[in-house]
């Protein structure tokens, strides 16, 4: 069952995957949805009917509110009629670590003019201070109607955290109409989650510290990870340990080679400009940024000390994906590690079960193969990068006798070690000690 509210007239603006998730979601609730996108691919993409990225569950979400026509794709924001708009484009970061909120502020100018004037709610990521400065600079037409409600989906699970959020965030100016407020209320409140009413700044606020928070937890996770292998102990249960106290929690706390995607990194960057602009230095948040470069630095140094160089060997790079569930490859340490390979002269090929296309069209030179099968052809290592489901089934013990050599190195602690080993694979991961250094350690 769908949570139920008054069925309303919505319209979305963007269709990247906050936007599209957001559209099918509140359309599968039974409101009316128009869905706004203007980047021409995407566009064509979606009047096909075809969601233009790899998120589960959404093409058959967005194939039934085709169909039940509860879903309207237009091209501009100023064709929309809705009496709510969520505005979700992008604000990416630039060389700097600015995040650029024109396209945002792009949209809002379109709506200025609108009577009667919407509400219109901000779904984008914003530094702290930049609804402040919108007001200021009159860019709102109906500041009262103005909010912001931060998202909190995750790529690859995002409509499910769209139908089961952790909490509603509500921020809105002071003078904020408190018949808009209701309707927002009514809106997010149909979720059951707990709801939250503050201001903008304190709303920015929210999203900024709690991705940069769970992008301090994956970097001290790594961080101890690499004690661990340093050490002779095994990550898993030292983290499980750590993770059981309920104060700490036990998620996030996933060891990996470097955390990537366009939300973590990005906000690392965005607090840290946000602190200086005030005059303040943000110690943790930088640490972890640096952390995360460092982490994934020692993860290519680790491959080339197993594999002696890595100049001229054949290496086969399993995950290009930031994550698994997503063909995204924006901030992906996979990339980036592939990247590295390239650089240092590895005779490289690389699989991806969704990013292939997109790692190819971003690093040049990169060879990408359809199957994993393919990439471990001929392979003296394998690289786990991205911990897709497809790695840990494949048929190991058939790819042994296609490989060269069989060293396999884990970058996301994706497969049973026992089984590796007695597949007769020298296998390591990262947060467990290679064989050497156990031994040094005892
Ligand atoms: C993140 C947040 O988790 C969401 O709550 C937020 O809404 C979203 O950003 C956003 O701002 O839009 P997402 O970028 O999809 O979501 O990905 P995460 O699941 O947070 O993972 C980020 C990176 O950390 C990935 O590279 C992932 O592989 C890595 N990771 C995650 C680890 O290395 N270890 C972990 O334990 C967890």
């Amino acid at each position: 069952m769908e949570p139920r509210a008054t069925a309303r007239s919505i319209a979305v603006i963007g269709a990247g995957y906050v936007g599209l998730v957001s559209a099918v979601g509140f359309a599968a609730m039974g409101h009316r949805v128009e869905l706004v996108e203007t980047d021409p691919g995407r566009l064509a993409a979606l009047r096909r009917g075809e969601v233009p990225f790899t998120e589960a569950g959404v093409q058959d979400a967005l194939t039934a509110g085709l169909r039940a026509s509860t879903i309207a794709v237009l091209e501009h924001a100023s064709e929309t009629t809705a009496g709510v708009v969520l505005v979700c484009v992008g604000t990416p970061i630039d060389d700097r670590g600015h995040a650029d909120t024109d396209a945002v502020e792009q949209v809002v100018a379109e709506l200025a003019d609108r009577a009667p004037a919407p509400v219109i709610v901000v779904r984008s990521t914003l530094p702290v201070g930049t609804c402040e400065r919108l007001l200021r600079e009159g860019a709102i037409g109906d500041p009262s109607r103005f909010f912001l409600v931060p998202e909190f989906l995750r790529q690859g699970a995002a409509l499910e955290d769209f139908r089961h959020p952790t909490r509603v965030v509500i921020g809105g100016a002071p003078d904020a109409d408190p018949a808009a407020r209701a309707v927002l209320e009514e809106l997010f409140g149909a979720f059951g989650a707990r709801l939250l009413s503050v201001t903008l700044e304190e709303s920015e606020l929210i999203k900024n510290g709690a991705n940069a928070f769970l992008a301090l937890k994956i970097s001290f996770a790594n961080e101890i990870a690499g004690l661990a292998e340093r050490a002779g102990a095994d990550a898993g249960p030292v983290l499980e340990g750590i993770g059981l106290d309920p104060r700490i929690g036990r998620s996030m706390l996933n060891p990996s080679f470097g955390f990537g995607g366009s939300c973590l990194p990005k906000e690392l960057a965005t607090i840290a400009i946000s602190g200086r602009e005030r005059g303040l230095d943000m110690h943790v948040t930088s640490a972890a940024a640096e952390a995360n470069q460092a982490h994934q630095r020692q993860f290519a140094e680790r491959i080339a000390g197993m594999l002696d160089g890595v100049a001229g060997r054949r290496i086969a790079l399993l995950g290009l994906a930031f994550k698994a569930g997503t063909d995204d490859i924006r901030s992906s340490p996979a990339v980036a590690l592939a990247r590295w390979l390239i650089e240092h002269h590895a005779i490289l090929e690389a699989h991806d079960p969704a990013a292939g296309p997109r790692a190819a069209r971003a690093l040049p030179g990169l060879i990408v193969t359809s199957t994993a099968e393919e990439a471990l052809d001929g392979a003296e290592a394998a690289i786990i990068a991205t911990e897709w489901p497809d790695y840990r089934d494949l048929d190991w013990a058939a790819a042994r006798e296609v490989m060269s050599a069989t060293v396999v190195i884990d970058g996301r602690r994706l497969l049973d070690p026992a089984r590796m080993r007695t597949l007769g694979y020298t296998y390591t991961r990262v947060g467990s000690p290679s064989g050497e250094v156990a031994r040094a350690g005892r």
